[in-house]
């Protein structure tokens, strides 16, 4: 910007449906606050086979993904938009790798070590690059999206 001081960036965060039952909401939240996001909006939402299959689209061949959504749609999950300096490298790191397992041994201070519990059930999501947050931020906030009425939200909310 023509101030000088670094952009703002967005990424997309869920709290996946352990993560909700587990309690673990208050603890996740206090983490990403401390950690220097600003929460810009939430929600808390039941994902139907359709849309969890829809977001996670680009895993729908592999072998893990009818468990995936299973997993996707056993209960409510909560999406927020987070925002701060570097947001889609800072919140990947802060929620640590993949399987939850792992993150135990060898990043535990990470929140998939605090609430997850192995490769498929891990707490947490965070967009992996900034174009996969604009697709995943406007995936679930009609105000994000670029389109106009009619946009997908509507169709993979209602
Ligand atoms: P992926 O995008 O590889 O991981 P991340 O969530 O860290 O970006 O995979 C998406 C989700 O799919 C992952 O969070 C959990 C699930 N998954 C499995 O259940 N089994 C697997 O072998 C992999 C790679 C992922
Ligand atoms: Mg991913």
């Amino acid at each position: 910007s023509s101030s000088g001081s670094a952009e703002k960036e967005k990424t997309f965060a869920m709290i996946k449906p352990d993560g909700l039952s587990g309690n673990y909401t208050d603890e996740i939240k206090n983490a990403i606050l401390e950690s220097g996001f600003i929460i810009l909006r939430e929600m808390t939402v039941r994902l139907d086979e359709d849309t969890a299959g829809k977001f996670y689209a680009e895993h729908s061949s592999r072998s893990f993904f009818p468990a995936l959504v299973k997993y996707m749609t056993s209960g409510p999950v909560l999406v927020m938009v987070l925002e701060k300096v570097n947001a889609v490298a800072d919140w990947r790191a802060l929620i640590g790798p993949t399987d939850a397992q792992k993150a135990k041994v060898t990043h535990p201070h990470s929140i998939r070590a605090m609430c997850g519990q192995d490769l498929e059930k891990n707490c947490v999501h965070g967009s992996d690059s900034p174009q996969s947050a604009e697709r995943e931020i406007s995936f679930f906030f009609e105000e994000f999206s670029s389109g106009a009425v009619g946009s997908k939200h509507d169709e993979l909310l209602e």
